[in-house]
């Protein structure tokens, strides 16, 4: 019976990753965030704050707790990080008004959560794979979500970068071109392991901001195991104890 369950877990496996290596071609990049860095999230939240909370909302977070988290003093956070009339104990908002979906077709979403649903290497990867298009609103498309309605805010920052296309059959053996990846083609302010660095952190803040008890409970969760080992040895001694004379 368990043979038979690993099995199909496993071939179950198989398939989702099959299927999942059919679906995207194109592959996140891998963030490098790491959530007990403090100094890479308290810059993350600079950046944050300076380049997408204009737009976007953490309406899940409230300053006064991301101040405590990332070790920011009360005075740096009402003089650097908050831009609009909130308080410290207000939950982030953004600059947006309720009906910016007209400037933009599509309202942008609050993000809190964002990191928990699609991954820190998805927002790292979506920050790197704008690209030039004539034909979008706003001159860029985005290699992870094809014709976003976000503008690349992080242009200066990043210069931007050209389409590479290569040749592929279809399913009728008729040659078509598909998006293969991007290549640098104007350069930014930032040198490109510069700007890898900037949007890291980033992720890691949005990452921290999806779940602010994770670096706790990952560490609590090492002496949990640790205590159940300890505990283990007493609860073996003890059995041990009370068997002795059964046999
Ligand atoms: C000028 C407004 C604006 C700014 C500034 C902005 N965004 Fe956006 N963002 C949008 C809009 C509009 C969407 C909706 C895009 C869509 O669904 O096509 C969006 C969507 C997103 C998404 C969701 C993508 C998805 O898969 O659904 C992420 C992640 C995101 N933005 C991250 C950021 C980050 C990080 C910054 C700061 C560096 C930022 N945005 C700055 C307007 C903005």
């Amino acid at each position: 019976m368990l043979k038979a369950s690993v099995l199909i877990g496993l071939a179950l496996l198989c398939v989702g990753t099959a299927s999942a290596a059919e679906e995207g071609e194109i592959r996140l990049m891998h963030s490098g965030a790491d959530i007990n860095n403090t100094e890479s999230l308290q810059r993350g939240a600079r950046n944050f704050m300076n380049y997408c909370s204009g737009c976007h909302s953490l309406k899940y977070l409230r300053y006064s707790r991301m101040s405590a988290d990332l070790k920011i003093p009360d005075s740096e956070l009402v003089k650097n990080l908050i831009f609009t009339s909130a308080k410290p104990f207000d939950e982030i908002g953004s600059a947006m008004p309720a009906d910016s979906a007209d400037w933009f077709g599509k309202q942008p979403p609050d993000l809190t959560l964002m990191a928990r649903v699609r991954g820190s290497d998805y927002i790292y990867s979506y920050l790197h794979g704008f690209y030039a298009d004539k034909t979008r609103l706003w001159g860029v498309n985005n290699l992870y979500l094809p014709g976003t309605a976000m503008p690349h805010v992080l242009y200066e920052r990043q210069g931007l970068q050209k389409p590479v296309y290569k040749n592929e059959k279809d399913a009728h053996g008729s040659a078509k071109m598909v998006l293969a990846g991007v290549e640098p083609m104007t350069p930014g302010a930032l040198k490109p392991e510069e700007y890898d660095q900037f949007v890291r952190d980033i992720a890691n803040f949005m990452d921290y901001a999806a779940e602010p008890i994770k670096a706790t409970r990952q560490s609590m969760g090492i002496y949990v195991i640790l205590f159940l080992l300890v505990f283990f040895v007493f609860a073996y001694l003890l059995k041990k104890e009370y068997w002795k004379d059964v046999h």
